[in-house]
């Protein structure tokens, strides 16, 4: 089957798909994006997502292209012209097409891609196993909280990990207080069972899967608090955990040289990650 990629109104084969030289995006970063999860052939959380798109959108006064409904009625044919049942869908506005120059064009249309791709069920190894994180300094912008398409620093972090054979790098700010992973948000779970993850503040994009989880966690009946955690705290925790759109809930079994517990996923992390997948689940079915 041919993948079907969305630019700028048309739906074309994703091998074909392209965008001018002179797109802000690819010159200067100027643009946002949106990673959001399909299950069922529906999108998960698809208004937090939007929600937070349309402030990214505010933030760097990019005019939306569309609609809500127009948009969202082409991200479900884009997931239909996929046949995505289980996948993502990636969307990325940028601010227009226009000769270099820094300051915003006079005149100039969002330029809008969207790509889909279907997912296999999470890996049973994640669950049996965690997975490796290293704590690398935070070097980003006082901007985290726009999801913009500038993610150089996050590139470079994510590299990182993978050389040092881990998962994720967390990103730990001038204080010593982990901020966020790469492209994933950081939790612990303390020795008395309370569930710990940074505000969202612009030191962090608020997560919509850390929202999700923070609901989930609450009407579970664990406490749930918002406030910075130091490097020290991450490795004397009794559970550390990841969040995001395509990792869902993770386990983390190790940070640098540091086992968690006893060096397999904690419990605790285990149950907020099936009542996550139980969440994504129930929502495809509804
Ligand atoms: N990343 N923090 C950062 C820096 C991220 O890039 C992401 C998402 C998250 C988690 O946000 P959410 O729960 O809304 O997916 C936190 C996406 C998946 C990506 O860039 O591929």
């Amino acid at each position: 089957m041919t993948r079907v990629a969305y630019v700028n109104g048309r739906y074309l084969p994703h091998h074909a798909a392209a965008v001018h030289i002179e797109d802000r995006g690819y010159q200067f970063a100027d643009g946002v994006y949106e990673v959001v999860a399909v299950q069922g052939g529906r999108l998960v959380d698809g208004d937090g997502h939007l929600d937070r798109l349309d402030r990214s959108l505010g933030e760097l006064r990019i005019a939306p292209p569309m609609t809500r409904r127009s948009l969202e009625a082409v991200m479900n044919e884009v997931i239909r012209r996929n046949r995505i049942d289980r996948g993502s869908i990636y969307l990325q506005m940028t601010r227009a097409v226009a000769a270099r120059d820094h300051p915003f064009p006079r005149r100039g249309e969002t330029q809008v891609v969207m790509t889909a791709k279907r997912v296999p069920p999470p890996s049973p190894s994640v669950a049996d196993d965690g997975v490796k994180v290293i704590t690398i300094p935070d070097i980003r912008w006082e901007r985290c909280d726009i999801k913009t398409v500038a993610l150089l620093a996050n590139v470079l972090a994510k590299q990182q990990a993978r050389e040092a054979g881990a998962y994720e790098a967390f990103l730990v700010d001038a204080d010593g207080a982990v901020t966020e992973g790469s492209s994933t948000n950081a939790w612990i779970i303390t020795k008395d069972g309370t569930v710990v993850t940074r505000p969202a503040s612009n030191a962090i994009l608020d997560g919509i899967t850390r929202r999700r989880v923070i609901q989930l966690a609450r009407a579970a009946g664990f406490k749930v608090e918002e406030r910075s955690f130091t490097v020290g705290e991450l490795k004397a925790a009794r559970e550390v955990f990841l969040t995001s759109t395509t990792s869902y809930v993770t386990p983390v079994s190790q940070v640098d040289d540091t086992v968690i517990g006893n060096g397999k996923p904690g419990s605790l992390s285990l149950d907020l990650r099936a009542r996550y997948i139980a969440f994504m689940e129930r929502h495809a079915a509804a």
